[in-house]
């Protein structure tokens, strides 16, 4: 049976009627859990002869998913149905990538035995060290992410096999410990410090922080505040449905593409700045603005139709009201700024007073731009001490598990195909070679 008949077999009773040229054609509506229905076009081709046109996605479902829903109207994010804000608040990271792998929150055995396995697989090949000396030391640390994570596909040749569920398994446990591990090596090759061994005994995020911030020649302690606000900021980039670099991850491995090159072409979408690059976008906006006397200047060029500026850090895709991650991330960014003692901190002063302006001003209003999780947590891992840079790094290192948790529904899914989207060609018609020396 193929996908369309599968599908117009699972369908609810209702059909969408369409028009064309006087000729009819019956599309199946098909009903989520949550959320608008969708009408089913597989077969409107078959049916018409004609595609769909929607070059942004900004009407179509690209896939069926159980994993994270959006209400963008309502301001809500659900992973597996729980709220974000909520996971946040109380839960812990790796306890939301078990809940997004596996659909359930974990006991405290499956979270204990989760989180056992995770840590022994921290470490990296060895010989990958080699790997980061081929890169300038000026080279942007996303750059080296993109090429380091696609070379694991070189290195665990015993889980790429995509077909053995045991090898996805693998693969997948393989990227969420690695990637911390990697990151923090990209960033101590940029700043010529040796590299730091995780340490089993510390958690995931304070793991992570260690081997950041730690030099061999003294002891380190992670101060538990920060490691506990960044595996919160983990929490709230773990998935958003079907994003940009989501969609890549499931567009790459719909070819079949092992999991470690699809994890990398993830990342090199992730760094664009309309996605994860927006943070240090935004964090740069606010350093550029400087006093809170400038933001009206600002705030005019961001409504002006003849100037490209826009409020990084404003606005969202899906969120026509407040995104609910950026109202845990300012809470955590007082938090930060209060540990590291930079709660008067002149940029956070820029940002609540923008932020306030602009949620009163006519324009922001009527477009519904809110700010996005972005506006804060520029601030908030500068405090953590990370350089801008990293910025786009650390929200790669936590969308890993919801990268992951999406690539296997796809793949797992009986009726998944190849990824083949078509167009609307507007080119020349066919016309005939002309040899180079007749030509004009
Ligand atoms: N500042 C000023 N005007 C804006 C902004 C902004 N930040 N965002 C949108 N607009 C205006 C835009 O000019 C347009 O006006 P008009 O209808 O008069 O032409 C209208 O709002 C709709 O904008 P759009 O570009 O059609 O909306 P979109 O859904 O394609 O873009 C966006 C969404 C996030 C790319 C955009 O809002 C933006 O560029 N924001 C700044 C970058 C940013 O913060 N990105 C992070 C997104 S959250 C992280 C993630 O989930 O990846």
């Amino acid at each position: 049976m193929s996908i369309a008949e599968q599908y117009d077999a699972s369908s609810d009773a209702k059909d969408a009627r369409l028009n064309i040229d006087g000729e009819s054609a019956d599309l199946p509506i098909r009903k989520g859990t949550l959320g608008p229905d969708v009408v089913d076009v597989t077969s409107l081709y078959r049916q018409t002869n004609n595609f769909t046109f929607d070059p942004g996605f900004t009407s179509t479902a690209s896939c069926e998913s159980k994993i994270t829903f959006i209400d963008g109207d309502e301001g809500v994010l659900l992973y597996r149905g729980y709220p974000i804000d909520q996971l946040a608040e109380t839960g812990k990271f790796l306890e939301t990538c078990y809940l997004l792998l596996y659909g359930e929150l974990p006991t405290k055995a499956q979270f204990d035995d989760f989180s056992t396995r995770i840590a022994y697989h921290t470490m990296v090949h060895e010989q990958m060290s080699q790997f980061f000396t081929g890169f300038r030391r000026d080279a942007h640390p996303m750059a080296v992410m993109v090429g380091v994570v696609g070379a694991l596909s070189a290195f665990y040749h015993d889980s790429t096999d995509i077909r053995d569920p045991e090898q996805r398994e693998m693969a997948s446990i393989r990227m969420l410990a690695k990637m911390p591990t990697i990151a923090a090596m990209a960033y101590k090759y940029s700043i010529g410090q040796p590299f730091i061994y995780p340490q089993n005994h510390l958690d995931y995020s304070a793991n992570f922080l260690n081997m950041c911030f730690a030099v061999p020649c003294e002891p380190y302690k992670v101060d538990p505040v920060l490691s506990r606000a960044m595996d919160r900021i983990f929490i709230l980039h773990a998935d958003h449905e079907q994003n940009a670099s989501t969609s890549t991850v499931r567009l790459a491995g719909s070819s079949g593409a092992n999991p470690f090159a699809c994890i990398s072409a993830g990342i090199a979408c992730l760094w664009g700045p309309a996605h994860g690059g927006a943070n240090e976008a935004a964090l740069t906006m606010l350093q550029r603005i400087g006093t809170v006397d400038r933001i009206p200047e600002f705030i005019a060029r961001a409504k002006d139709k003849n100037d490209p500026f826009r409020l990084m850090g404003f606005g969202h895709r899906v969120y026509k009201n407040y995104d609910p991650r950026a109202k845990i991330m300012q809470k955590t960014c007082h938090e930060v700024l209060e540990a590291v003692g930079h709660g008067d901190d002149p940029t956070l002063k820029v940002a609540l007073e923008l932020e306030h302006i602009a949620l009163n001003d006519d324009y922001f209003i009527e477009k519904k731009l809110y700010p996005n999780i972005d506006f804060y947590s520029g601030i908030t891992l500068r405090a953590l001490g990370f350089p801008t840079e990293m910025f786009t790094v650390l929200f790669a290192i936590a969308r890993t598990v919801g990268w992951i948790a999406q690539w296997k529904e796809m793949i797992e899914d009986p009726y998944q195909r190849i990824g083949r989207p078509r167009q609307l060609y507007t080119g020349p018609t066919e016309r005939s070679y002309i040899p180079m020396d007749e030509r004009g």
